[in-house]
């Protein structure tokens, strides 16, 4: 939600600064602007509202934009409509100009968070004189930074602490002062935020893949934390002011990673990424072919003393939840149960120690899952999270990580990380299972080297994406799709349809089979589409008949199998077939269609596949 860049340097920063920005689009996208300066003349502004593009056109690349130091931002519109007037930056003056224009103001400010008490701090500064010209909260800490540093003759990281004590939500502050010339001020807590530095220039962003084109050195600013950066040197104070050091860490992602590499779009990109995502992940977890969690910190004691498994996450890794729930289970016989993170977070559930609650989430930064790991740990669970984000909130906060390694995941609907937090709880599952003993260790060995056939499988089942193409030209106008699967199956469905509806936006709904009949079967009408997963061999004839209840009241049926399945035919009018293997990895392949038949029905249907409206990729709001 809402993504903030910054340079400071010797080199032009528009451009820099929207380069940055295309990178963090995809955590929004209604509206963009950027704030420029150097030394003590006025900072102009350029905002815009759509997409980066506009602001681009509108600075000629960058290039209309001299000044050697800047901050940038990228917006998901939560208070205010996307407007011009709503964009930042924002300033402690009177306005920013129409479009922009020169900031006649001392501080001016990008934010990527909520200020939840800023009507109060609004009403506080209207009686100190100031006036609002927008309808963000982001307005509101900028003029509070003002006014604390007029008030009190401070400097600017007393004037930041002291705002951060008075403001409650969450934030990712980037601040210029016009008495600090090439020096941008940030500040944090629980948005994410990283700061790189390399020969004599700086750079912030809220993510990794703004900043690896230029450097690999960067800093994780903690919570409640400010640091001040000028040309090539950072430094930290906590809220008390005090300076106080922080580690420099290496990113190891590749920066060409995060490029389009001749793909469309980057949906596309990440869903052929997908054998070396999972193949990573696996061989992370791996040692001399036997599991290894010893990096998550994960001992056989705490596993085997285990009574009660918690999955908490939101969207896909919640549907990834939803199918290791079936695999823990059935291999570990450890009980599962898994929680949308927006509602286990104001759910009293009572927790032992002996419970592990696990918190699955690409970004590490989701909101709830955030607050769901902490409510977690003050119950008094042990916490693992599964992330993809080295250096994540998520990560940072969780008694023990265990990493996804599918490199950075630009498109808003995710498809590389889903598969490789699928990996990763099979990986988990079998562990269990093994110190357990719930499974022998012929089956551990079996389910271990069947694993590693996976990634070779996915490639296999995208070699049969032209056969999904077609068919997504023939759904492309469809107006509601159902999938539909048990057990195993059913969880691959929710997830299915996700996918569907977020980047096609076709109405889509996904059902265990089983329960169609006690009433979303009145929706079937002639030609509706329903998708059935059918890869579960003792749940398969109950799911064809369900398929056929629905063919009976005019749907058109299309089956997801395993290869061998020719019967399938018989009842469906299009079948994908997926390779066989153990039944437990079978999510790894039939999500791959379903992401195929999703991206390509966007694709059909005219519409921004990586960036579909309304979303965001990273939501750190409520
Ligand atoms: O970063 P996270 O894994 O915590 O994100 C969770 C969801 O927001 C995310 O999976 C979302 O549902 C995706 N748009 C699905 O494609």
């Amino acid at each position: 939600m809402c993504g903030i860049v910054g340079y400071t340097g010797h080199r032009q920063a528009a451009p820099i600064l929207l380069d940055g920005l295309s990178r963090l689009e995809y955590r929004g996208y209604d509206s963009a602007g950027l704030a420029v300066r150097n030394g003590k003349a006025a900072t102009e502004i350029v905002k815009a509202t759509g997409k980066l593009y506009h602001l681009a056109d509108k600075t000629d690349q960058g290039r209309s934009l001299p000044d050697t130091c800047g901050i940038g931002h990228t917006r998901w519109a939560t208070h205010g409509d996307p407007s011009i007037i709503n964009a930042h930056p924002h300033v402690s003056g009177n306005s920013t100009g129409p479009g922009g224009g020169e900031g006649d103001s001392d501080v001016v400010g990008v934010h990527n968070g909520i200020i939840e008490n800023y009507t109060e701090l609004k009403e506080k500064l209207l009686r100190h004189g100031y006036q609002f010209y927008s309808d963000t909260d982001t307005e509101a800490a900028v003029k509070l930074v003002d006014y604390y540093y007029k008030k009190y003759q401070i400097g600017p990281v007393d004037a930041i602490t002291r705002t951060m004590v008075r403001i409650r939500g969450s934030y990712a502050l980037a601040l210029m002062f016009r008495d600090y010339p090439e020096e941008i001020f940030v500040a944090r807590k629980d948005s994410p935020l990283i700061i790189g530095t390399a020969d004599d220039a700086s750079y912030l962003a809220s993510d990794a893949p703004a900043i690896l084109k230029y450097t690999r050195q960067v800093y994780y600013i903690e919570n409640l934390q400010v640091a001040r950066i000028s040309c090539g040197s950072v430094r930290f104070y906590d809220l008390n002011g005090d300076e106080t050091s922080l580690p420099m860490t290496e990113i190891t992602w590749d920066a060409a990673a995060a490029e389009k590499d001749g793909y469309e779009h980057f949906m596309l990109k990440e869903i052929h990424e997908q054998p070396t995502a999972v193949r990573d992940t696996l061989n992370s977890l791996l040692k001399d072919g036997r599991i290894d969690l010893s990096a998550a910190g994960l001992t056989d004691e705490m596993i085997r003393g285990l009574k009660q498994v918690e999955i908490v996450a939101c969207g896909s890794a919640w549907h990834v939840g939803m199918a290791a729930q079936y695999v823990i289970e059935d291999l570990a016989r450890i009980p599962v149960r898994v929680e949308l993170a927006s509602e286990f977070r104001y759910r009293s559930i009572p927790m032992a120690p002996d419970t592990l609650v696990i918190v699955i989430s690409q970004s590490g930064e989701t909101a709830d899952s955030l607050a769901a790991l902490r409510v977690a740990r003050e119950r008094g669970a042990q916490t693992l999270a599964i992330v993809n984000v080295v250096g994540s909130t998520i990560a940072r906060e969780a008694d023990h990580v265990l990493y996804t390694l599918a490199g950075p995941e630009i498109a808003v609907a995710t498809t590389k990380a889903y598969s490789a937090q699928l990996i990763a709880m099979d990986v988990l599952a079998i562990q269990m299972a093994l110190l357990r003993q719930t499974i022998s260790q012929d089956e551990y060995v079996h389910l271990t080297e069947e694993m590693g056939t996976i990634p070779d499988k996915i490639r296999r089942v995208l070699e049969d994406k032209e056969r999904l193409q077609w068919f997504s030209s023939k759904i492309a106008n469809a107006h509601d799709i159902f999938f539909i699967g048990r057990g195993l199956d059913y969880a691959i469905s929710l997830e299915g349809s996700l996918k569907m509806k977020e980047i096609s936006y076709i109405h889509s709904e996904a059902y265990a089979a089983g329960e169609l009949k006690h009433g979303t079967i009145s929706l079937i009408e002639k030609n509706t589409l329903v998708i059935g997963i059918l890869t579960q061999s003792q749940l398969f004839e109950k799911t064809i008949s369900n398929m056929a209840e629905c063919k009976s009241r005019g749907a058109y049926l299309m089956g997801i199998t395993t290869n061998g399945n020719f019967a399938v035919e018989d009842s469906v009018s299009f079948t994908v077939y997926v390779p066989r293997t153990d039944e437990h990895f079978i999510p790894s392949l039939a999500v791959i269609p379903l992401q195929l038949l999703a991206y390509y029905t966007s694709v059909n249907r005219g519409l921004d596949v990586d960036k579909p409206r309304n979303l965001a990729k990273s939501v750190t709001v409520e």
